[in-house]
């Protein structure tokens, strides 16, 4: 059966072969995550065992994905990026972990299972977040002992640019947003720099955090910036787009949650059609700014499409 995408056509999200380049570096990212957190047999056990249900849920990786693809596109190896891509999926999922509390948004079900509070209580689903959050900076703070000034120099510009993300002024900051926007009305430009914050910050900063640490350097930088600014917020409009027209099946989350909350989304302010439109517009200037670097931008384009093209 083919389903429909977030913008309503048929068509499929990506290319043979760059799904099968995109799934290659989805098991390598799967095996850096297992590397990089305790064993569930590992003292204390409960926290240990939450922290692995949520982040190997079975997520779509999009932000490791895009660490590994701004990598690529300034040259590096993949090695040099994986820290980073490593500690965005375990920022990313202490934050799912923590919006679908019941203190926030209350959900039951995500990446398709019961969420972590449904099966660890609230206390400890608090405290894997916290865990999840902690981890990410060891991770990036965990350099080889021969590590040079110049990569050391890079590791803290990423780490500093993920650290802004993550903090008041992004992730923690439009999450503030949202849930001071719930039940009221909101205008265009409040609604953009809620999602920009809550959502773009993160996704833009594997993009950027990503290039800095793999040795990109000027016009690149600048244009790679602008990729991440157009694809972080397509990223939210898109998500506000299935909560109203996926199914939970495909989701892995409850939809048509938004509008029963009385969340400030793109649906509920500029309605389906035009945040369809305004995706797409997204998606273009995405598009537009990796021109330049040519086939260096392969996959950071393949994401790009995927993001706003996807069907969960
Ligand atoms: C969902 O992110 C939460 C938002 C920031 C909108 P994803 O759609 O990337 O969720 P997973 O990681 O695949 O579960
Ligand atoms: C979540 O936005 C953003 C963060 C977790 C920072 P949503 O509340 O729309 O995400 P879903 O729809 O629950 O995945
Ligand atoms: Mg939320
Ligand atoms: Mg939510
Ligand atoms: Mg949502």
């Amino acid at each position: 059966m083919t389903k429909r995408s977030a913008l309503g056509d048929q068509r499929s999200a990506a290319a043979p072969s760059l799904a099968a380049e995109l799934e290659e570096r989805r098991r390598l990212v799967e095996d850096a995550l297992g590397r990089a957190l305790p064993p569930e047999s590992a003292w204390p056990e409960t926290i240990h065992r939450a922290v692995r249900y949520s982040l190997f849920a079975g997520g779509k990786r999009i932000r490791p994905l895009l660490v590994l693809a701004a990598g690529e596109a300034v040259g590096a190896s993949r090695d040099d990026v994986m820290p980073l891509a490593c500690a965005a999926e375990m920022i990313h999922t202490y934050s799912l972990v923590h919006d679908d509390l019941p203190a926030m948004d209350d959900d039951d079900l995500r990446r398709g299972k019961p969420t972590s509070h449904k099966v660890f209580g609230e206390a400890i689903a608090i405290l894997a977040g916290d865990a999840l959050l902690t981890r990410a900076f060891a991770v990036m703070a965990d350099a080889p002992r021969d590590e040079d000034s110049v990569r050391l120099g890079r590791r803290l510009a990423a780490t500093a640019i993920l650290a802004e993300a993550a903090g008041t002024t992004g992730l923690i900051g439009g999450q503030v947003l949202d849930l001071e926007a719930e039940g009221r009305d909101v205008d265009g430009p409040t609604l953009e720099r809620m999602h920009r914050a809550k959502t773009g910050a993160l996704l833009g900063a594997c993009v950027r955090g990503g290039a800095v640490l793999g040795g990109g350097e000027g016009a690149d930088l600048e244009r790679l910036g602008r990729y991440a600014s157009a694809i972080g917020l397509a990223f939210q409009v898109v998500d506000d787009v299935l909560d109203e027209t996926g199914a939970a099946h495909e989701l892995g989350k409850t939809a048509g949650k938004d509008a029963r909350a009385g969340k400030a989304t793109y649906v509920s302010v500029h309605g389906l059609e035009e945040s369809r439109r305004m995706a797409r517009g997204l998606l273009g200037e995405a598009v537009a700014a990796l021109a330049p670097l040519g086939a260096r931008a392969r996959l950071l384009e393949g994401l790009a499409r995927m993001i706003v093209e996807r069907r969960a």
